[in-house]
């Protein structure tokens, strides 16, 4: 899989991700992609070596996905579980080497069972928490465990200014909870609006 710039479709990303964000708000959950720096950092987890399998959960207009498919060799498989039919139809138009399912990450062991994904190396999230309910949470961070295993790793990002936020402080826990190792990176300032990552590895039985 060859390097794919970040900036291929930027223009028509930008307005794809704007109309999707107004039109559905409560299921995007953010009004810009995420910055080349933020990607590159959740990103960071995806081997460079090797044929790996990387799934990424929601992916958008592809501004992570771009990142990813830079770090991937050839051989390896890159699939993208969107659940926005404009953004999945954006992706399968813009990223080629992409595998678009179009579905629900609450849906993710089935998904990735239909294709025969049975070894995840990493899994990559764009996924919008807070607009989740914790059940919703925990359904989904158990199958991403099931996916990449004792081996495996897990990024996700949150805006720094929800630091402070229940919401987002019961997140923290909860993937405590789920992941034996969970790391949190320095802030990302260069994204509109600043972010962290947390790094998540072994999940808990
Ligand atoms: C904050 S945007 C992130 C987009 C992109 N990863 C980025 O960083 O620019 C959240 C994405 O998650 C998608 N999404 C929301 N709920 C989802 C779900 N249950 N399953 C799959 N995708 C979902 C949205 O449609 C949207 O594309």
């Amino acid at each position: 899989m060859g390097p794919v710039s970040a900036d291929l479709a930027a223009p028509s990303a930008r307005r794809t991700f704007l109309a999707a964000a107004l039109r559905r708000p409560g299921r995007i959950g953010a009004v810009y992609p995420s910055s080349p720096h933020l990607a590159g950092v959740l990103a960071s987890v995806v081997p460079s070596q090797g044929t790996p399998t990387v799934v990424e959960l929601g992916p958008g207009t592809g501004s992570v996905s771009a990142v990813i498919a830079g770090r991937l060799p050839a051989g390896s498989r890159h699939l993208a579980v969107e659940l926005d039919p404009s953004m999945a139809a954006f992706l399968r138009r813009t990223r080629p080497g992409l595998e678009v399912v179009a579905g629900d990450a609450k849906e993710l062991t089935t998904l990735l069972a239909d294709r025969a994904a049975h070894r995840v190396d990493a899994v990559i999230s764009g996924l919008p928490w807070s607009l989740f309910d914790e059940g919703g949470q925990r359904e989904i961070l158990g199958q991403v465990g099931v996916a990449i295993g004792a081996e495996g790793a897990f990024t996700t990002f949150a805006y720094t200014h929800t630091l402070p936020m229940r919401g987002a402080r019961s997140f923290r826990r909860l993937l405590g909870d789920r992941f034996d190792e969970v790391l949190i990176s320095r802030t990302v300032w260069r994204n509109v609006p600043p972010a962290y990552i947390y790094v998540c590895r072994r999940p808990k039985g």
